[in-house]
C-alpha cells in the first residue's frame, strides 16, 4: 500500500480508539514493567499499536545500566521528536512518555535536552501514570522520579485475560525489586532504590491470576531475587524457597525459575530447593563478574573467587545436572593482565551453558566512574574477545551434551516453519520439533537430536505426559 492510500484511509475512517506503543529496553523486569503498564493503559482506553508511527502514546521503558543504553535512547528520542512534530502539523497529537531507569537516573536531563517529551516517571512510580498522563495534558511537562511511600504493586491492576493470552506460557512476576549490595560499577540501587519484598500473598494472587489464563512456567524476578524475604501468609518471614514451595503447590505450574541472584544470598534453604522441589528447573543465573579476588573486592562483590567456586561445588552435590550462567564485566579499572587471566581460569574451572559480558561502562554517580586506573577501550575489547569465544565454546559444549538425551520441553509457540513448534528445555535452550499448535502450553519429552548454533532440534517421544 502507498503512503498516499494509507493517509487517505485513515482520514475517511478515523480511528476508534487510542493507541499505545511501548518499547522496553535492557532486563527482564523491564519487560514486567511494560506488561503491568500496557494492562494500567488498556484500563485507560488505550489498545495496541504495532508501531510508534500508529500510536497516540509511546512509552519508552528504559534502561541505564551501560552507557550504549542510553545512547540508544537519546537516538529514538529524537526519531519520535520528529514523528511528533510532523504528527502536529497534521493537527494529530503524539504523547511521549520516558519510564525506567534512565527515566529515574536523567529525568532533568531528558526534559532539557528534548522538549518533546510529556512525562518522564521512574520504575517507582509507573502506576501513576494516568494521573502523569491527564497532568501532561494539560500542557505540562512532568517528571516523577521519587522513591514513593506507597507500594506500586497495590495500585496496579490484575493481568487481564487477554493480555495473558497474546503473552503466552511464560511469564514474569517481580517478587524483589532494588537492591542495597551497591557493587562498584552498579547504577540499580540508584535507579531501583532499595531492597523491597512483595509479601508472599500478593505473589500468590498474581501467579494464580496468570496460572489460571493458561500460563505455566513462572521466572520469579528481581534485582536480587534471592535476597527475598517478604512477609509469609503466617506473618513469619518468608525466604525465596518458602516462597517457591508455595507457589509450586499451586494447580496449573509445570515450571518455575528465578533470576537474577547474588552469590551472598544463595542459602542453604535455596540449595536444598533445586534438589527437593521437582518444578524448580535446574538452571542457576549466578553472576560472579570477575575470577580476580583483586578486582572482586575493587568490586565490592564481598566474596571472593574460592567462596564462588565452594559455591559452585554445594550447588552441583545438592544438583548436579544443573546449568549455570553468570554476568561478566571485563575492563573494570586497575584490572590487570593477570586479573583477566584470573577470569578466564574460573570460567574453565566452572563451565558454564550460557552466560552475559561486558566491557566495564563507566556509569555517573558510581565509584568506579570516579577511578583514575580506566581500562582503554582496545584492551577492553580484546579482553572481551577472549572471553566470549570461551564461553561460546562452553555454550556449544553443553548443548552439545544434550544431543541424545530426553528432555521435558515446555512448549511456548508455533515454530518458525510449518508444522513446528518451540519450546525450552529445563536448561533455558530453545529447541523445536514437529508438532501442531495444539500442544502449545504443555510439557513433552523431546528426544534432542541435533544442536544448531542458536538451538537444538529434537523429536517428541510420546504424547502421554502432562
Ligand atoms: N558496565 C558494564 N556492565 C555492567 N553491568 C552492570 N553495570 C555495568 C557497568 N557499569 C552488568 C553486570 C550485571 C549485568 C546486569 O550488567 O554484569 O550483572
Ligand atoms: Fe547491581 Fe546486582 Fe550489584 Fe545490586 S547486586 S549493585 S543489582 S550488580
Amino acid at each position: 500500500m502507498s503512503g498516499e492510500t494509507k493517509t487517505r484511509r485513515e482520514a475517511d475512517a478515523p480511528r476508534a480508539g487510542r493507541r499505545m506503543f511501548i518499547q522496553s529496553y535492557g532486563c527482564q523486569m523491564n519487560v514486567y514493567d511494560a506488561r503491568r503498564m500496557s494492562d494500567l493503559l488498556a484500563l485507560q482506553g488505550y489498545g495496541e499499536a504495532a508501531s510508534a508511527e500508529d500510536a497516540d502514546l509511546v512509552v519508552l521503558n528504559t534502561c541505564h545500566i551501560r552507557e550504549r543504553a542510553s545512547e540508544k535512547i537519546f537516538s529514538e528520542l529524537g526519531r519520535l521528536r520528529e514523528l511528533k512534530a510532523a504528527r502536529s502539523a497534521s493537527g494529530d497529537a503524539l504523547k511521549i512518555v520516558v519510564a525506567g531507569c534512565l527515566a529515574q537516573a536523567e529525568g532533568a536531563e531528558i526534559q532539557r535536552r528534548q522538549s518533546a517529551v510529556d512525562v518522564v516517571v521512574g520504575p517507582q512510580s509507573y502506576h501513576r501514570l494516568p494521573e502523569l498522563l491527564a497532568r501532561a495534558g494539560n500542557g505540562a511537562r512532568v517528571v516523577e522520579a521519587e522513591f514513593p511511600e506507597e507500594d506500586k504493586f497495590g495500585f496496579l491492576p490484575a493481568p487481564t485475560e487477554a493480555a495473558t493470552r497474546r503473552r503466552g506460557v511464560s511469564a514474569f512476576l517481580t517478587v524483589q525489586e532494588g537492591c542495597d549490595k551497591f557493587c562498584s560499577f552498579c547504577v540499580v540501587p540508584y535507579t531501583r532504590g532499595a531492597e523491597f519484598s512483595r509479601p508472599v500473598a500478593a505473589v500468590v494472587e498474581e501467579a494464580r491470576a496468570l496460572l489460571a489464563q493458561g500460563v505455566r512456567e513462572l521466572t520469579l524476578i528481581g534485582q536480587n531475587v534471592n535476597a527475598y524475604h517478604g512477609a509469609g501468609e503466617d506473618g513469619a518471614q518468608a525466604s525465596l524457597a518458602g516462597l517457591m514451595e508455595r507457589l509450586a503447590r499451586l494447580p496449573g505450574l509445570a515450571r518455575l525459575r528465578y533470576t537474577t541472584s547474588h552469590p551472598n544470598d544463595m542459602a542453604a534453604d535455596l540449595i536444598e530447593a533445586h534438589r527437593a522441589l521437582p518444578a524448580l528447573a535446574p538452571y542457576l543465573h549466578l553472576p560472579v563478574q570477575s575470577g580476580s579476588d583483586a578486582i572482586l573486592k575493587a568490586m565490592n562483590r564481598r566474596h571472593t573467587s574460592a567462596d564462588y567456586l565452594a559455591l559452585i561445588g554445594e550447588i552441583r552435590a545438592a544438583r548436579p545436572d544443573i546449568a549455570l550462567s553468570s554476568d561478566f564485566i571485563v575492563g573494570f579499572p586497575g584490572e590487570s593482565e593477570a586479573d583477566f587471566e584470573a577470569t578466564m581460569a574460573l570460567v574453565e574451572a566452572v563451565g558454564f551453558s550460557a552466560s552475559f559480558s561486558f566491557k566495564y561502562s563507566p556509569r555517573p554517580g558510581t565509584p568506579g566512574a570516579e577511578r583514575s586506573d580506566q581500562i582503554p577501550e582496545e584492551v577492553k575489547s580484546r579482553r572481551l574477545l577472549a572471553l566470549q569465544e570461551l564461553l561460546e565454546r562452553q555454550r556449544q559444549a553443553f548443548n552439545r551434551a544434550c544431543v541424545g538425551r530426553t528432555l521435558d520441553v515446555l512448549v511456548e509457540k508455533r515454530g518458525r516453519h510449518e508444522g513446528q513448534v518451540g519450546g525450552k528445555t529445563p536448561y533455558l535452550q530453545a529447541v523445536h520439533f514437529e508438532g501442531g499448535p495444539e500442544l502449545v502450553g504443555r510439557m513433552l519429552p523431546v528426544e534432542i537430536l541435533s544442536a544448531g548454533s542458536n538451538s537444538l532440534h529434537g523429536r517428541l517421544k510420546a504424547r502421554e505426559a502432562a
